[in-house]
């Protein structure tokens, strides 16, 4: 029923002597509907969170904190707690990490701290937070937030590292990690188009550098499409093939919802 149409509702309602009121129709704030998916985004540079609906769509705006350094595992959690605080309820949470997860393990963390490998992230933040938490490499995490689930598809993050995702018909192929492969000489992916290489090369050279990157990646993959994604996405400007698209580094935290879906 439409609000105002009741009998009694409206200017005549004011009549009414106080205990005869009825409830208030609308409660304040409105609860949104559950559950809530808590999605993290741990990067090399800053930790971004905010709260999802039912369907993936955000609740709330985007916050971040820098990512402590040195980046160990209760440095980061604290800065996680932080963001936490900021936010409202959440029944369950997703966390993209930068590096290697199986299971609920981390397994590597380049750009992060050695304290990391082996750490049980999920079962840490589950006890910490009160709800329970699922996690997966960032990259993957972010495809999840933008591909389209047909034939082969690939996400590579331009960020502090290089992250790396594999889809075939939607379905993730876990820990891809080209970002350590060889590349020029001595020279990793990741060396190559990291953080730290457009830091000292400047964006002219880099964005050349990606261009590179894209066309050996390309045709030993050959995915259906390429998504590139990642903070520094921001400063391509490259002109790019039909098949690949820059997308919004908040797909990060949007693709959290598909964590949840079995
Ligand atoms: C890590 C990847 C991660 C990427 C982006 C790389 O150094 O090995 O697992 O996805 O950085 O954060």
């Amino acid at each position: 029923m439409r609000r105002g149409t009741k009998a009694g509702a409206g200017p005549r309602a004011k009549l009414h002597p106080r205990s005869e009121r009825r409830e208030p129709t609308r409660r304040e704030p409105r609860e949104p509907p559950r559950p809530v998916t808590l999605a993290i985004d741990v990067g090399g540079t800053g930790i971004k969170a905010l709260l999802l609906d039912p369907h993936g769509e955000p609740l709330t705006e985007r916050v971040r904190v820098s990512t402590p350094r040195p980046a160990t595992p209760a440095r980061v959690l604290e800065a996680i707690l932080e963001l936490v605080h900021l936010l409202g309820d959440f029944d369950r949470v997703s966390v993209g990490f930068p590096g290697v997860v199986v299971g609920d393990t981390i397994r590597t963390a380049p750009n992060l701290d050695g304290h990391w490998k082996g750490f049980p992230i999920a079962r840490v933040l589950s006890l910490k937070l009160g709800r329970p938490v699922r996690a997966l490499n960032d990259a993957g995490v972010q495809g999840y937030g933008v591909i389209e689930g047909k034939g082969t598809e690939m996400v590579l993050t331009l960020g502090t590292g290089m992250g790396t995702a594999l889809y075939a018909d939607g379905h993730y192929v876990p820990n891809l990690e080209l970002a350590h492969h060889p590349f020029r000489g001595k020279k990793t992916y990741e060396d190559y188009v990291g953080g730290r290489a457009l830091a000292k090369i400047g964006k002219a050279k880099w964005n050349r550098r990606v261009r590179k990157v894209i066309a050996q990646i390309d045709p030993v993959w050959n995915p259906r499409r390429i998504y590139l994604g990642g903070g520094n996405a921001r400063h391509l400007r490259l002109a790019l093939p039909r098949h690949v698209s820059v997308t919004e580094n908040v797909a990060g935290l949007l693709g959290g919802i598909a964590l949840w879906r079995d």
